[in-house]
């Protein structure tokens, strides 16, 4: 499952039910260099000819509509949290267990094909899964009433991205089993954690940021601005072992 074609075997699950509390509005739909975020993250998943992508939208939600790349999606309606969202989008899907799923947020329009072409072959052999991730490199405080109470071994510490790719059969059971048991579920990996089975690490890159506050506009605006002047080895194909941005 290396090449593009490989990727025809792969659904895609896009969240995109999220209210944006923390930008102020549904930030999915706010444009950058003059697309909505959406449809730069849309964009990016369909250069892949994949199997089908499903787009999970808020039940309120009609701005969906107006996003070129909506058409090619199936819709599913979200729920409270991202976990939810993502369960109904899994109930939608017909699939055998053995099956791929993808899931990436709507909010990180920066990915690469390149860096999902590198997690589809590391997990290729897996009977679980896996995501991309980028190692911490700031000092990590835990703080209470605004005091330090502890500072980190920033050793071994990984920042979770997306997209995070699991096998139809393991994420739909730890989906199911993390939401009855009520667990916080803010990346799939942490449900099929929760089953005891162990996703494998990917390290992806720093500019696959979710964007998540006013200030990730910017951000996201020039490193899409950036990956325009990448040599097309550069944005596709697994020969890219750059790893700039660091
Ligand atoms: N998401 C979703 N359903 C939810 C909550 C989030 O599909 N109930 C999606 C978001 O639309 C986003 C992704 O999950 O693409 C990551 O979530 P996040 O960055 O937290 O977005 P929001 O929940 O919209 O933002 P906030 O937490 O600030 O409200
Ligand atoms: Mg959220």
């Amino acid at each position: 499952m290396t090449s593009h074609d490989g990727f025809g075997q792969v659904s895609v699950i896009v969240p995109a039910a999220g209210a944006g509390t923390r930008m102020g509005t549904k930030k999915q739909y706010l444009p950058v260099n003059n697309k909505p975020i959406l449809q730069h993250t849309l964009e990016r998943l369909s250069e892949m000819q994949v199997r089908q992508i499903v787009l999970v939208v808020a039940p309120d939600d009609q701005d969906f509509r107006k996003v070129p790349g909506h058409e090619a999606c199936e819709i599913v309606t979200g729920g409270d949290t991202r976990g939810e969202s993502v369960r109904n989008a899994l109930r939608h899907l017909k699939l055998e267990d053995a099956d791929w799923v993808m899931v990436h947020d709507a909010a990180r329009p920066c990915v690469r094909v390149a860096e999902i072409e590198r997690l589809v072959a590391a997990v290729d052999d897996s009977e679980v899964g896996g995501l991309l991730a980028v190692p911490v490199i700031d000092t990590i405080k835990r703080v209470q009433e605004s005091k330090v109470i502890a500072t980190l071994d920033r050793q071994g510490l990984w920042l979770a991205q997306t997209p995070q790719m699991f096998r139809y059969g393991v994420l739909r059971r730890a989906m199911e089993k993390a939401l009855a048991a009520d667990i916080a579920v803010t990346d799939e990996a942490s449900a099929v954690e929760y089953l005891g089975l162990v996703p494998i690490v990917v390290e992806g890159r720093r500019d696959n940021i979710k964007v998540t506050t006013r200030a990730d506009l910017a951000l996201a605006a020039w490193y899409l601005e950036q990956q325009i002047g990448e040599q097309p080895d550069q944005v596709h194909g697994l020969q890219n072992k750059q790893q700039d941005q660091r």
